[in-house]
């Protein structure tokens, strides 16, 4: 049983070993100064564990930004990753946003199109550093 928690109290170090687990180039950094920012975040537990997350940034305005979906390796394919994000999506709506921007790899295609709903559009992106 997956239990789904919008905006829980989540410290740097819980974070920090999720991402380490489900991101093969994870670097430290301030999670703290990420979630203080956030529009919404929702996070998956089995039992207390930590076993997914997803994250939406703002511009205030219309556009939220969906980021850092993470689900724990032990635990993928299970439909977690699209619950988290489907809830994120939802959340945004009622924060006011009207559209929701994603970027993602093309291995994630099915993923974001099939199971998350999104529509393929043109977008663009520079690295700045
Ligand atoms: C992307 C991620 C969050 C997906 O989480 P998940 O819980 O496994 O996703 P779901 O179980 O909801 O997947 C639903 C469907 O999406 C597609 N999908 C999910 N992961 C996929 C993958 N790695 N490759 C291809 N298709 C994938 C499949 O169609 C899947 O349905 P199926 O299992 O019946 O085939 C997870 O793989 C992850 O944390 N990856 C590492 C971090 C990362 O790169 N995140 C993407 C940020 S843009």
């Amino acid at each position: 049983m997956i239990e789904y928690r919008d905006r829980p109290p989540l410290d740097n170090e819980t974070l920090h070993g999720l991402f380490l687990a489900s991101w093969d180039d994870h670097d430290r950094r301030d999670f703290d100064a990420v979630l203080s920012r956030s529009l919404v975040y929702v996070a998956a537990y089995k039992d207390e564990r930590l076993v997914g997350f997803v994250n939406v940034a703002t511009d205030g305005g219309e556009h939220a930004f969906l980021l850092d979906t993470t689900v724990h390796p032990d635990f993928r394919r299970r439909g977690i990753g699209t619950q988290l994000v489907c809830r994120a999506s939802e959340l945004a709506r009622r924060h006011g946003a009207t559209w929701l921007h994603v970027d993602f790899e093309s291995v994630f295609l099915d993923f974001y199109f099939k199971s998350c709903g999104f529509q393929p559009t043109v977008a663009g992106l520079i690295r700045l550093c």
